[in-house]
């Protein structure tokens, strides 16, 4: 039986994954003298920060160069330049349809909990003023593996106590979409199908987002 909600948060509620790949894309030039193609954009969306620099490195030949030190230091520099396309964040930049299915889930009583992968999440939902929504925020330093391991998932659920069949998890990524089923939670894909094609259930845009819907599919799947 359907009892609760996970969700990712970049893409998802707010569109912040083009301001991720534009802060990677700059400091790569301006650092590392590795220019990303657009295409990068998908392969990074739901991966952690260490974790992306991991790809870029690998991707411009240049994965032995740099001391630990020094990679640290390229990912707080992503960071800095990623905060700063944050200061202007508001409730406006939450994205459309989000608020309304989040009441709606509110109101149907089905706690809800954050697997997002980002360690600004805090601060972003509460520039949005999504953080009352939440009834518990997994901490991504907490974990040991990333998406797509099912790991942030499995704690997303644990944290409000029902278990992984009962839950539906929401992503905008492949990497999340494999984290969800890999939990055995219900996974809802939005975005593009054929990016997406492992989701149980997919919508096009957060627009299309509809809790009829989703409970509709989750008892036809798990009856
Ligand atoms: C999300 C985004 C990724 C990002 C990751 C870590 O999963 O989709 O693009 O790399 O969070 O975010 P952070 O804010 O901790 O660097
Ligand atoms: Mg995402």
């Amino acid at each position: 039986m359907l009892k609760g909600f996970t969700f990712d948060l970049d893409g998802v509620i707010t569109d912040t994954a083009n301001y991720h790949f534009a802060a990677w894309k700059k400091m790569a030039h301006d650092e590392l003298g590795i220019d990303l193609p657009d295409s990068m954009n998908d392969k990074l969306k739901g991966i952690s920060r260490m974790d992306s620099l991991d790809i870029i490195l690998k991707f411009g030949h240049k994965e032995n160069d740099y001391t630990q030190a020094q990679k640290e230091q390229f990912a707080t520099d992503k960071n800095n330049l990623y905060l700063d396309s944050l200061k202007n964040m508001s409730a406006k930049d939450i994205l459309p349809g989000v608020k309304p299915f989040l009441d709606s889930i509110k109101q149907a009583g089905y706690p809800m909990s954050l697997a997002s992968a980002s360690k600004n999440a805090p601060t972003i939902l509460n520039k949005l003023g999504l953080t009352d929504y939440f009834d518990a925020i997994v901490d991504p330093a907490t974990l040991k593996h990333g998406k797509p391991n099912p790991e942030i998932y499995q704690k997303a659920a644990e944290a409000i106590h029902e278990p992984d069949y009962d839950c539906v998890g929401l992503e905008d990524a492949a990497a999340g979409i494999q984290a969800i089923n890999a939990a055995d939670q219900f996974s809802v894909g939005i975005g593009d199908k054929d990016v997406l094609s492992k989701a149980d259930l997919i919508f096009p845009s957060t627009a299309d987002l509809s809790l009829t819907k989703i409970e509709e599919a989750y008892k036809q799947a798990r009856p």
